[in-house]
Parts: C-alpha cells; sequence; structure tokens
C-alpha cells in the first residue's frame, strides 16, 4: 500500500474485522459523547464499499484509524469517522489517514460531518482542503450543530 508520510516505526494498511476489538476501544476514548456501539462498528466491516484503513504503532497497537464510504452516487464520498489515538496524535497520523481514504474512494467529492465545537479536527480539515458546505442543527445527541464539510479531490487520484 502506497505509504503516505509517516513517523518511523508507524504502518499504515487495511483494516479487517481483527481489529473491532481495538477499534471499539479508540472510538470510546476518543468519542466521549458519540463512539459507535460494537454491532455498528462491525458492520463498517461487512457493507460493501466501505475503505477501512489503520495505523499500527510501532508497538504493533492501533494508533489511528478512518472509515469511508464510496455511497451510492459515483459524485461523493464520505468520512464515517476518523481518529487518532491521545498518544499519538499531532504527529501526522491524522493527515495520513485522511489523505490516504482520499485517494482510495476515487471519487469528485468527499464530504463529512463534525462538532462545531470540534476545532482540532475543523484545523486539521481545513489545511488538507475540506470547506464548510453546510451547517446541520441538532445533529448530535446532544443538541450540537454538525458541519458538513467538503472537499474536491482531484479526478485522477
Ligand atoms: C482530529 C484528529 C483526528 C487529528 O489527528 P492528528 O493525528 O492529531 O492530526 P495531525 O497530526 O495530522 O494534525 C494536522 C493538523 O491538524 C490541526 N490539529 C490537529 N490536532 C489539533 C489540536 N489538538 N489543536 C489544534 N489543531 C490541531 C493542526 O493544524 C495540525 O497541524 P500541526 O500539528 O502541524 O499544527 C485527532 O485529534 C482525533 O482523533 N480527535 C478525536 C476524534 C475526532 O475528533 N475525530 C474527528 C471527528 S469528525
Amino acid at each position: 500500500m502506497a505509504a503516505p508520510d509517516l513517523p518511523p516505526g508507524y504502518a499504515l494498511c487495511r483494516a479487517t474485522l481483527l481489529d473491532l476489538r481495538a477499534l471499539h476501544r479508540l472510538e470510546r476514548v476518543i468519542f466521549p459523547r458519540d463512539a459507535y456501539p460494537y454491532f455498528e462498528l462491525a458492520l463498517l466491516f461487512l457493507v460493501p464499499r466501505i475503505i477501512n484503513l489503520k495505523i499500527v504503532a510501532p508497538d504493533g497497537s492501533l494508533a489511528g484509524f478512518v472509515s469511508a464510504s464510496r455511497g451510492l452516487s459515483y459524485e461523493r464520498g464520505w468520512i464515517i469517522t476518523l481518529g487518532v489515538a491521545p498518544a499519538h496524535q499531532r504527529r501526522g497520523l491524522g493527515t495520513a489517514l485522511l489523505t490516504a481514504v482520499e485517494t482510495r474512494l476515487k471519487r469528485p467529492f468527499v464530504r463529512l460531518t463534525v462538532r462545531e465545537s470540534n476545532l482540532p479536527a475543523i484545523r486539521l480539515y481545513q489545511r488538507v482542503g475540506y470547506t464548510v458546505v453546510g451547517r446541520h442543527p441538532a445533529y448530535y445527541r446532544d443538541g450540537e450543530t454538525g458541519l458538513i464539510m467538503e472537499k474536491r479531490l482531484s479526478v485522477n487520484s
């Protein structure tokens, strides 16, 4: 798999059902309010047209994960979830996961939804070319607004 820039010892590769338990643990740490239930995470690996990538840390643990759907149209893919374990953040892993999954989506556009208070994620998305294209009031269970962000991808990517 083409390797984006990663710190030494980290490896990016496809995630599988074998990663489900570690992914569930990671989700509960980084999304205290929004973690997907175990069963819904399992679906990521069972439903077609979903791309799941992970970064493995030098000690073999799950450092980060991204899941994206090619969707039903050829127009647009969606990032479903993106997360990097706290001990591995600010080393470029989030950027690497996003870039890698965008390349594999092979769609002209990609979208995602992010809490409007999630400034670290919004900064990351803006930095790699996403802009806000919509707002979804009360998108989250606690009533917070979701920002819809979009990036135009190279058609040849
Ligand atoms: C958002 C997240 C995926 C970023 O992962 P990461 O590996 O730390 O991101 P990167 O190292 O690639 O950061 C790239 C840039 O994003 C911005 N950024 C990332 N984390 C940031 C933070 N805590 N505060 C401010 N800016 C931040 C910075 O501009 C950063 O560049 P810099 O480190 O050179 O300043 C990670 O913080 C995370 O998993 N958060 C919890 C889950 C989450 O919110 N996921 C997104 C849901 S939509």
